[in-house]
């Protein structure tokens, strides 16, 4: 069973259980300051659980594609993903667990074709309903295992919003697969159990400090990994050897002349690079540009990894946008505006790729030019400070700098460059009690009513305007004298204040 089989199966099986099928919403999620990016089928319900909008239909699916920006630096194994799409079936007050857990098991184990006696499910503590609803299923009551909050209790996602416990479904790929210890079982952290589906028995509104309150009425958020499913039903033990990855990864072995499955660093190198190329496509397609921070940065620091393991590979030259071709190519069946947005996205890769070329050539520039400092040839330790520079001015991860020094006989000192990092967080922290707490000597400091000043810079860089206050060590004075420093309060000004002092 294909990737794109799997995917159509459920959204089939669904309407015919009644369900309204919903296109999946952009990895920008619209009107929803609590999220970065979507990072879940459930994100385009919120609204409907929550009661403030009234859903198409009570029970909805969809295929939705998400983002989670919590695993970016657990890519490279066999089955986390920072992109992937997720199926997900949704009762707005209507069904309850004991459909959501008869219907769970008739499609993975029916339609899906999985053996019963593979799977496992996991509760939340106390819940003996959903115990009760798996037990009717046929599950064997040994092998439905009860946890607490943290394995079994979903959302929200984002700071506040619905939640509730959940049961999650588990498949055994086989003893031989995982630790080997007799004590393995699903949550062990081995690779043994692949979790394939969470049902979420939505309960509850959870604000910004924790309290819950009920929905207007019990709903249903499931949500099925497609590529993880497919995994499993296409018989592998990682998601990257199922058709949704192998044409990607196949290009990158291509690009690098590097086979998969002969050495387990190069594998894994591999995998990053083919995981981040494609949720890059994705981010852009979606319209997310690469920048310092927000979703911007996500995307940078994607690239930016892809770019650095594509070095381990020996691909020195850009190369992400080839692979960006082939996802394009991939998935434009089920995502039309990858490949409405083509031309878009790989010049931005390309951009991006290249000027970050430029970047880690001028850092390995610097690199040289430390290692040839007389001082530090004869130590061969590269120092703290330096360490540090390459990270904060050429964005090099210390892991880079170490690997340039040990190819060369150098280690790092990271005792010193943690120094550096502590003195950096100190100094954003100051920079952010600069604006707040009148640290600036001539800064605003006992002035409350004037909370603005309307900015006039758009339309010019020249202004006359008034000035409206003066100030001297933060209190407002009526004159100064010639020579003494203050600052003034304009009435507009051009000037584009970005944080405290710039
Ligand atoms: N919201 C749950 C999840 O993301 C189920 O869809 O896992």
């Amino acid at each position: 069973m294909t990737g794109d089989e799997l995917r159509a199966l459920f959204l089939e099986f669904f309407e015919g259980k009644g369900h309204k099928i919903i296109p999946g919403s952009s990895l920008i999620p619209q009107d929803d300051p609590t999220l970065l990016l979507t990072s879940a089928g459930m994100v385009q319900i919120k609204p409907y659980f929550l009661g403030e909008l009234e859903p198409p239909s009570r029970r909805l699916a969809s295929c939705q594609k998400c983002f989670r920006t919590t695993d970016i630096e657990r890519v490279g194994d066999t089955s986390h993903l920072t992109f992937f799409e997720m199926l997900g079936n949704f009762s707005v007050g209507d069904y309850f667990k004991k459909e959501t857990i008869a219907w769970a098991w008739e499609f993975i184990t029916q339609h899906l074709g999985m053996p019963e006696d593979r799977l496992w499910a996991s509760i939340f503590l106390d819940d003996d309903d959903a115990f009760n609803y798996w037990l009717d299923t046929g599950m064997p009551a040994d092998k439905i295992l009860r946890f607490g909050e943290e394995d079994n209790f979903w959302g929200p996602a984002g700071d506040s919003g619905p939640c509730g416990p959940d049961s999650e479904i588990f498949y055994d790929l086989g003893e031989e697969v995982g630790c080997g210890k007799p004590s393995c079982a699903p949550n062990c952290g081995c690779d043994r159990f692949v979790e394939i589906g969470t049902l979420v028995f939505m309960q509850f509104n959870q604000d910004k400090n924790g309290n819950r309150t009920p929905l207007p009425k019990p709903s249903i958020d499931t949500g099925m990994g497609i590529e993880r499913n497919a995994a499993v039903v296409q018989g592998k033990t990682s998601v990257y050897e199922t058709d949704l990855f192998v044409p990607l990864l196949d290009c990158v072995s291509r690009l690098s002349g590097k086979k998969y499955g002969t050495d387990n660093e190069i594998d894994s190198a591999m995998r990053v690079v083919t995981e981040h190329s494609r949720g890059i496509t994705f981010l852009i397609g979606d319209g997310v540009m690469p920048s310092n921070e927000g979703r911007g940065y996500v995307l940078r620091r994607l690239l930016r990894r892809a770019a650095l393991f594509g070095r381990r590979l020996g691909l020195d030259r850009p190369f992400l946008k080839e692979i960006a071709e082939i996802t394009i190519r991939q998935m434009e069946h089920v995502y039309p505006e990858l490949k409405q947005r083509q031309d878009f996205i790989l010049n931005i890769i390309e951009m991006e790729e290249t000027r970050f070329g430029e970047t880690l050539n001028s850092g390995l520039e610097l690199i040289e030019n430390i290692m040839a400092t007389p001082s530090i040839k004869s130590t061969k330790i590269i120092p703290g400070e330096d360490v540090f520079r390459l990270y904060d001015t050429y964005g090099f991860p210390v892991e880079l700098t170490s690997e340039i020094g040990a190819s060369r006989g150098f280690t790092v000192d990271l005792e010193g460059f943690d120094r550096e990092m502590d003195k950096q967080r100190q100094r954003a922290k100051a920079v952010q009690k600069f604006g707040s707490a009148g640290m600036v000597k001539n800064g605003v400091n006992n002035i409350v009513d004037i909370m603005t000043t309307p900015f006039v810079g758009y339309s010019g860089t020249k202004q006359r305007t008034e000035i409206l206050s003066m100030l001297v060590n933060g209190d407002s004075v009526r004159s100064i004298a010639q020579g003494q420093e203050a600052g003034i309060i304009l009435a507009e000004t051009p000037f584009y204040g970005e944080m405290g002092g710039r």
